[in-house]
């Protein structure tokens, strides 16, 4: 069952605090983008990968795909201000496809297993995303003060990859565009349609790396992945 892959790494971390582009953090030596587009360039279901890069830096990417000879990696193009406009403008570059991928550049832990269960789903309805069952009691509050304390069993923390059929997603970004609505994922442009969005549940080893804490949970990930394949 094949896919094309959209990668957004056009953003500038702001939040890791590196003084770079999150995407350049070596894990191990290797680059983080190095470490998420080795996923998707083994395995064998992904056809395509377009990445999705700012305009200063499309040397450095197209340098590394170079170095780290990724076959797949077909288009590199500009993105925007926003995720969401990196996104539109890497899907607008999918050659003709049944299903799109998009998935963060900073999140190089998704496992094969879960993508390929998210790709049967999302070929099945023509939508779906990864999630995890929340762990943390979730609290709605007025200022300092609890006003509602939200049902857990029906909360979970969104992850990517998201897998639609490329006309849904297109289409829902461009409604987006034009009314100028700014979602914090794409299934959310996806539902402002009243297309319906599955849900697959995936792990919670799957994390972006968002703020310097995370490359703690990061090294020790790789770490126990070193362990597992000498074992
Ligand atoms: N991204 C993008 N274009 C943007 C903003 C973000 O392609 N204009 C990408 C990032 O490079 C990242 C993914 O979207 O791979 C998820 O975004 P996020 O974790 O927020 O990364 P940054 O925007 O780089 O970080 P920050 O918000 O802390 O500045
Ligand atoms: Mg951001």
């Amino acid at each position: 069952m094949e896919y094309s892959m959209v990668i957004p790494a056009a953003g500038q971390g702001k939040r890791m605090n590196a003084g770079k582009n999150k995407q350049w953090i070596e894990l191990k030596g290797k680059p983080l983008i190095a470490h998420t587009l080795s996923v998707f360039e083994e395995d064998p279901w992904c056809r395509e990968i377009i990445l999705v890069v700012n305009e200063a830096e499309q040397h450095q990417f197209h340098e590394a795909v170079d170095r780290f000879s990724f076959q797949k990696v077909t288009k590199i193009v500009r993105g925007g201000a926003e995720r969401q406009h990196s996104v539109f403008e890497g899907l607008k570059a999918v050659a003709e496809t049944d299903l799109a991928l998009i998935h963060d550049g900073a999140r190089p832990f998704v496992q094969q297993d879960s993508i390929h269960k998210l790709v049967v789903k999302a070929n099945e309805t023509g939508a779906a995303i990864l999630a995890v069952p929340l762990k943390d009691t979730v609290k709605k509050a007025k200022g300092e003060t609890v006003t509602e304390t939200i049902d857990r069993a029906s909360l979970w923390a969104v992850q990517t990859p998201q897998a639609f059929r490329l006309p849904v997603v297109l289409q829902a970004h461009q409604i987006a565009a034009e009314s100028g609505y700014l979602g914090t994922d794409d299934a959310s442009l996806v539902e402002q349609t009243g297309y319906p969005v599955s849900i697959i549940e995936g792990d919670y080893l799957n994390i972006k790396l968002t703020t310097v804490h995370d490359l703690i949970f990061a090294n020790a990930i790789l770490e126990q992945r070193e362990r597992e394949t000498y074992d």
